[in-house]
């Protein structure tokens, strides 16, 4: 298995380009089986959750591949589905490939989708998914691990969402796409990802208002076409690179991506000292000391996004004084914490509190990542910490990173990849 080595104590300066969005990718992948003609995604990162949503298409019958001339473009055409079924050994893989249900539905009148299951953050039931499709008129039934779904057509109805659910607005309400009238989704997410999936769906010919607010009202209609669509930057990507800017007292410059969509993050790194400048088509970050203590509180969007909440720890692990980090997102996230032990990080953990003490320096080691996010933030506080750090298992960082250690190393970052073989990559 390929490891990531970094040396730290690099000062990171820079610019560097971001990557299409991972999580607005898989929607809008999801999306296309609703047109009818090919769609076209432009922008689109290399990731293995993007091979693994490509599997699922392919599974299903649809016809999904890179174009011939881009590498970073998709074309799409659900038209070929005939087997509209995602299988477990998949689904289990890429949890977010349960967004087909809701296309598959509404446009080839059913669908069998295997329950994705838990992950290492939390449960992650579909409960909300199953609540909004049943709704709109989908008989559902559970067997064998998987959501048996149909439907001769769906019709409009009001969802109110018990959680705040991203992929599970995303899927109800690609499926009120196509219902024979008007679907009202109360207590929707308001996430960019949503917003930027609600206007693709309107290209396509949907009649969507209210993306981006809680209250998100579909107005169904026959049927949908196929466009072409440039996927937008990814925040996350954007927030962990600035990050990684700050922890090294660097002056990073991450461009590609909209300022708008990450205000909590710049706002947390604000409170750290960090200067924070935006500017057209990105953002620059410049620290001079040792970050500041603060707390933070992670919470559905607009809030403190919790994919940002293990790098901006990593930060906060060498700020001067102490900061509280507390998840009320996912029940299961801080599973990096003691991996920053590893790194002579000082933290303590009461359920979904953690109490962050800053200390003078980290100290590099061989660490494990758990999951996407706690990977990047190892790999942030790595880069803070005097000597080397392995940092192992990084296909979890492949799935949501494109070739990041090329663009920490072009900002200055002493790190690189030692593929399984032992040979560097
Ligand atoms: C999306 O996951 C993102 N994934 C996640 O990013 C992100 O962490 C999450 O939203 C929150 O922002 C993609 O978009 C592909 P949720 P999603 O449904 O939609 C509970 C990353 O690192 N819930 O908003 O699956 C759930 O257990 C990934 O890129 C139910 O109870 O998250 C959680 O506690 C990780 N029942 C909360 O809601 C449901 O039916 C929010 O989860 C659905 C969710």
């Amino acid at each position: 298995m390929d490891r990531i080595i970094v040396s730290g104590g690099a000062r990171l300066v820079g610019e560097v380009q971001v990557s299409g969005s991972k999580n607005a990718t898989l929607a809008l992948m999801a999306a296309a089986l609703l047109g009818e003609g090919e769609t076209v995604l432009r922008n689109v990162p290399r990731l293995r959750d993007v091979d693994g949503m490509l599997q699922i298409l392919a599974a299903l019958g649809a016809r999904a591949e890179w174009d011939a001339h881009d590498p970073n473009t998709l074309r799409i055409l659900g038209d070929t589905v005939d087997r509209p079924e995602a299988p477990y050994d998949l689904v289990r893989r890429m949890r977010a490939s349960f967004m087909v249900l809701g296309p598959l539905l509404a446009r080839f009148g059913r669908g069998r989708v295997s329950e994705p299951g838990g992950c290492a953050i939390g449960v992650r039931p579909v409960d909300q998914h199953l609540k909004g499709l049943e709704a709109l008129g989908a008989k559902i039934e559970l067997s064998h691990g998987y959501v048996e779904a149909s439907s001769e057509r769906l019709h409009g109805a009001r969802v109110a969402f018990d959680v705040c659910t991203v992929n599970g607005t995303q899927n109800v309400m690609m499926a009120a796409c196509l219902a024979d009238g008007e679907t009202v989704l109360e207590n929707a997410a308001r996430e960019p990802e949503v917003i930027e999936l609600a206007a693709v769906l309107t290209k396509m010919g949907a009649r969507i208002e209210g993306a981006g607010t809680a209250r998100v009202v579909v107005e169904g209609v026959s049927r949908l076409r196929g466009v072409e669509h440039a996927v937008s930057g990814d925040r996350i990507e954007a927030g962990t690179l600035l990050a990684a800017g700050v922890v090294t007292r660097g002056d990073v410059r991450v461009r590609g991506i909209d300022a708008s969509v990450m205000q909590a993050t710049i706002e947390k790194l604000r409170e750290t000292g960090a200067e924070i400048e935006l500017e057209q088509e990105g953002i620059r970050a410049r620290a001079f000391d040792a970050p500041r203590g603060l707390d933070a509180v992670t919470a559905p969007y607009p809030g403190f996004a919790t994919d940002m909440q293990s790098q901006l720890m990593a930060v906060l692990t060498v700020a001067n004084g102490s900061s509280i980090v507390t998840e009320t997102v996912f029940e299961n996230r801080f599973m990096h914490v003691p991996e920053l032990l590893r790194l002579g990080a000082d933290i303590s953990v009461s359920g979904r509190t953690a109490h962050v003490r800053g200390v003078p320096r980290l100290m590099g080691a061989p660490v494990m990542a758990t999951d996407l996010r706690a990977s990047a933030g190892l790999i942030v506080a790595a880069l803070a910490a005097e000597g080397e750090t392995e940092v192992n298992r990084v296909y979890h960082i492949d799935r949501g990173y494109e070739r990041i250690e090329e663009k920490l190393r072009s900002l200055g970052a002493r790190i690189r990849r030692v593929q399984g073989t032992g040979q560097e990559a």
